[in-house]
């Protein structure tokens, strides 16, 4: 069974109800799902007593020129999607407005220090500040112990696992495997923006990272880094590019000696859309 709950005082009176004791796990969300969506769903009902999952366009990690007001929200067809999918009892929290989650006079931002500023954070300014800000609220509102992200979003990932480990919180967090289109993209709620054409040009995302991976794992470290290097210079010369990268996966630094596997993250924008994708990859000879 699926129950919609749409206020904090309504979570807070289930929870007293029927939380006393049991393992929560919380998959938060902007709605809209997908496969990738009910994969973490699907993950979080397998090892929890309940299951909540959260659907909050989330003001604060938008931009001022970003796509916050055209943002799908559907609501009732993602009930539907959960419904269809799962037997068991679920929890939607979806806030019926902003001030369920910021409270008239909210004045508190949750920031990760360095993680924030490189990659997409250089890209969107304050982006991270808004993500983590919503998440600390949802992961205390809700009480989970165990919290389910999504790999594509993998610098906000280790954001996340940053402020976790940081601030003492006590859940755990799983990340779980990017969810593909059958032609290779990503998927997310942003594809939708694309035309067939602009689909077509997006392919270059993952199949530039697909590129970079067969090279990593066919040659030895120092002629992977020759080969890769000529293909970031090829591609970032490209203006649709915000970053393409490769760097340690454990902490998104510059590869060094200690490093035993590699993340190739990259973002590109077609037309007004912006899509990230990544790969780790484990190394051998760095
Ligand atoms: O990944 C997302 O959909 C969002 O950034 C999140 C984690 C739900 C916070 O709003």
């Amino acid at each position: 069974m699926v129950k919609v709950i749409r206020t904090v005082l309504e979570l807070k009176q289930y929870q007293s109800e029927f939380f006393e004791g049991k393992s929560v796990g919380l998959v938060p969300t902007m709605g809209n799902l997908h496969e990738g969506h009910l994969s973490l769903l699907e993950r979080s009902v397998s090892e929890n007593d309940i299951s909540i999952i959260t659907i909050f366009v989330n003001p604060k990690q938008f931009g001022p020129n970003e796509d916050f007001d055209k943002y799908p929200r559907t609501l009732e067809q993602d009930v539907l999607k959960i419904e269809d999918k799962f037997s068991e009892n679920i929890l939607v929290f979806a806030p019926k407005d902003n001030s369920e989650i910021y409270p008239e006079g909210f004045d508190t931002t949750i920031q990760v220090g360095a993680l924030t500023k490189i990659l997409c954070g250089a890209n969107r300014p304050g982006h991270f500040d808004g993500v983590t800000t919503v998440v600390y609220q949802l992961f205390s509102l809700s009480k989970a112990t165990n919290a389910y992200f999504g790999q594509k979003d993998y610098q906000q990932v280790k954001v996340i696992e940053k402020m976790t480990t940081d601030l003492h919180l006590p859940i755990k967090i799983t990340m779980m495997p990017i969810s593909r289109d059958q032609d290779g993209l990503a998927r997310s709620s942003r594809n939708q923006y694309l035309s067939a054409s602009d689909r077509e040009t997006a392919l270059l995302l993952p199949r530039t990272l697909v590129e970079i991976e067969s090279i990593l794992k066919e040659e030895t470290w120092v002629n992977s880094m020759i080969k890769i290097n000529e293909v970031l210079e090829s591609r970032i010369a490209d203006k649709n590019w915000d970053y393409l990268e490769i760097l340690d996966a454990s902490n998104l630094k510059p590869v060094n000696e200690n490093t035993t596997e590699v993340v190739l993250v990259g973002a590109f924008r077609v037309g007004s859309t912006r899509l990230i994708d990544n790969r780790k990859v484990e190394i051998k000879y760095a």
